[in-house]
């Protein structure tokens, strides 16, 4: 099984219940990657579909309590951007599964979630550590 993409430290953004989210957000962006390259291509990627939309609920549901808990000023703008995560797996989707192209949806998955946790995570992330999060 090949992994496309790494863990890596960079990705860390300080709180563990996020990171360990994270790793999990990794393995299934990978499984996106392997599917790519097999015969029935379609079926495992609107079963990929299915399983990121459904931890990514779950994950951000973790982040925005952290948010809402902490009362982080910034937390419109970041669930604007897990909404549009939500839009376009659900978009995604909706389509007929002979139309989605599954290297397409690794593309996205792997550079959404190096654009978001590099980005808006990370500020996240330092947020709660300075307000004694752990
Ligand atoms: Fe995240
Ligand atoms: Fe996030």
């Amino acid at each position: 099984m090949s992994s496309c993409i790494k863990w890596e430290n960079k990705f860390s953004v300080g709180i563990s219940a996020i990171d360990e989210e994270h790793k999990m957000m990794v393995a299934l962006i990978n499984e996106a990657c392997d599917s790519a390259e097999l015969m029935d291509a379609d079926d495992a990627t609107a079963e990929l579909l299915q399983n990121m939309k459904a931890y990514a609920e779950r994950h951000f549901a973790t982040e925005e309590a952290f948010m809402q808990q902490y009362e982080y000023a910034a937390m419109a703008t970041h669930v604007q951007k897990h909404n549009l995560f939500r839009e376009r797996v659900a978009a995604a989707m909706n389509r007929d599964k002979h139309d989605v192209d599954p290297y397409n949806v690794f593309q996205f998955l792997r550079d959404w979630f190096h654009g978001h946790v590099l980005g808006d995570d990370k500020a996240l992330g330092l947020y709660l550590k300075q307000n004694g999060a752990r």
